[in-house]
């Protein structure tokens, strides 16, 4: 028996990393998240993240996180699923269709199309999208912002709202959970949510 892939998805300043974690725990799932999870990976993070970087133009920002994926599924994701083990995701296609589909306004099909080549075709079983209200998103994005951080509150808005759209366009794949609260009780209302949607799938 294969393992099931969850895909822990938000904007930024959502507080997805953390629930992926703890939902990652409760499961005992193999926890990984994008771009990332491979040595190749965690370098193109750098190379796309690094406000001082390289600075990609927007259809090779889409590639590189493409390929990011591609190895992340080839060298991590599809061998744990292989071996029975259930994997969580901090963000993967999904992110790509909000962040390079409709933020940047490269399409949402092609790049859909970029990540279905990338993934050989692998989907996630779940997505689970942490929506949070704009005061919360802003008020949880403090530090230093990174490349895609800074690209400003329209943008934001842009990836906030596609998520919406794809979680209602196709209900029985998607959760949306929300993000308002302490992280425990988002936790909590995330754990829920995930084990009554296993219970009747
Ligand atoms: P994020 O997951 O928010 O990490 P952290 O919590 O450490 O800040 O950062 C990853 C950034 O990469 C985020 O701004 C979204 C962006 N991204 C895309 O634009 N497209 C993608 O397909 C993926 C996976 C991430």
């Amino acid at each position: 028996m294969t393992g099931r892939l969850i895909a822990v998805e938000g904007a930024d300043g959502s507080g997805k990393s953390t629930q992926a974690r703890l939902l990652a725990d409760r499961l005992g799932a193999v926890l990984t998240r994008e771009p990332g999870g491979t040595p190749l990976g965690e370098a193109i993070r750098s190379m796309v993240l690094d406000p001082d970087g390289v600075g990609p133009v927007d259809r090779a920002e889409a590639l590189l996180i493409a390929a990011a994926r591609a190895q992340h599924v080839a060298e991590v994701v599809r061998p744990a699923l292989e071996s029975g083990r259930d994997v969580v995701t901090d963000r993967f296609i999904e992110s790509s269709v909000a962040y390079q589909g409709h933020g940047r306004g490269l399409g949402a099909e092609e790049v859909a199309a970029v990540s279905a080549f990338a993934t050989d075709g692998l989907v996630a079983d779940l997505v689970v999208v942490i929506d949070v209200d704009d005061e919360t998103a802003r008020s949880r994005l403090g530090g230093a912002l990174d490349r895609i951080e800074q690209a400003g509150d329209d943008f934001r808005h842009r990836v906030v709202d596609a998520y919406r759209a794809m979680a209602r366009s196709e209900p029985e794949r998607w959760l949306v959970v929300d993000g308002n609260g302490s992280v425990e009780e988002v936790a909590d209302r995330v754990a829920v949510a995930v084990a009554g949607h296993f219970s009747s799938t």
